[in-house]
């Protein structure tokens, strides 16, 4: 199995980085929905619910960005054969997903008031507390962090969280079930076993 990808298939870096991307975002959903459903306000378990999914997604932050690198230092594998519009679709779905795999974490980092207990071993400052906040939207803006906080949760929670990504990432699933099932063609192979 190559490292790299091929013109064939995806190599096997990227494989991990995707599924593993994948597995964390659903990670960071059950995290999330699972606080507000099943546990109550100011307990251990809400506390706890928070931190794993805010260590997720700074995770995410992370393998979105090593992923980054990784796609810029390779080929990315052609496209199986499909008319102009079906190629124009998959690109801007793939950039879509990255771009969510950005927003999402800058706006989840830059909207919580507390600090992340990353997976319970060491913190990373709220950004209330870092100079960043302090010079640009402090100062520079004259916000305070209530007011900064307000429009990015509503961004990050109700519009994308609740909504858009989530949506994204399931028509990002039925594509590769259509391509799988219907097209019959290497679509989910380049990304699995490559055969
Ligand atoms: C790709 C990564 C992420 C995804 C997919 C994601 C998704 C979500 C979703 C679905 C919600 C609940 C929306 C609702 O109320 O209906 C949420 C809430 C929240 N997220 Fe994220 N998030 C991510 C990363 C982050 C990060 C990195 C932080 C902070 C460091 C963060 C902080 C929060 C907070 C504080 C809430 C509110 C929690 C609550 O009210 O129970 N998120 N996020
Ligand atoms: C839910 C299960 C998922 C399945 C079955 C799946 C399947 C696939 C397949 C088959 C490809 C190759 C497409 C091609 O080359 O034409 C692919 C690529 C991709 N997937 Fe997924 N995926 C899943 C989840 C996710 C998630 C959660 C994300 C990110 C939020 C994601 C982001 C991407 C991106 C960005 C690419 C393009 C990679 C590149 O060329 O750099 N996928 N996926």
């Amino acid at each position: 199995m190559a490292l790299k990808n091929t013109a064939e298939n995806y190599g096997t870096i990227a494989k991990w980085l995707h599924w593993g991307t994948a597995i964390l975002f659903l990670a960071s959903y059950v995290s999330v929905y699972y606080r507000q459903w099943f546990t109550e306000e100011k307990t251990p378990e809400n506390w706890t619910a928070l931190q794993l999914h805010l260590s997720v997604g700074v995770t995410i932050a992370v393998a979105v960005a090593l992923r980054i690198i990784w796609r810029l230092m390779n080929r990315v594998p052609d496209l199986e054969p499909g008319s102009k519009m079906e190629h124009r679709a998959a690109h801007a779905g793939h950039y879509a997903l990255y771009a969510i795999m950005i927003i999402m974490p800058v706006t989840g980092y830059v909207g919580t008031g507390v600090n992340t207990e990353y997976f319970f071993m060491f913190d990373i400052p709220k950004f209330e507390d870092t100079q960043l906040f302090v010079s640009l939207i402090k100062e520079g803006m004259g916000l305070s962090f209530k007011e900064f906080e307000a429009p990015i949760d509503f961004i990050h929670k109700e519009i994308l969280g609740a909504w858009l990504v989530w949506l994204l990432i399931l028509g990002h699933a039925v594509a590769a079930l259509y391509h799988q099932f219907v097209k019959k063609d290497r679509t989910l192979a380049k990304m699995t076993t490559g055969k």
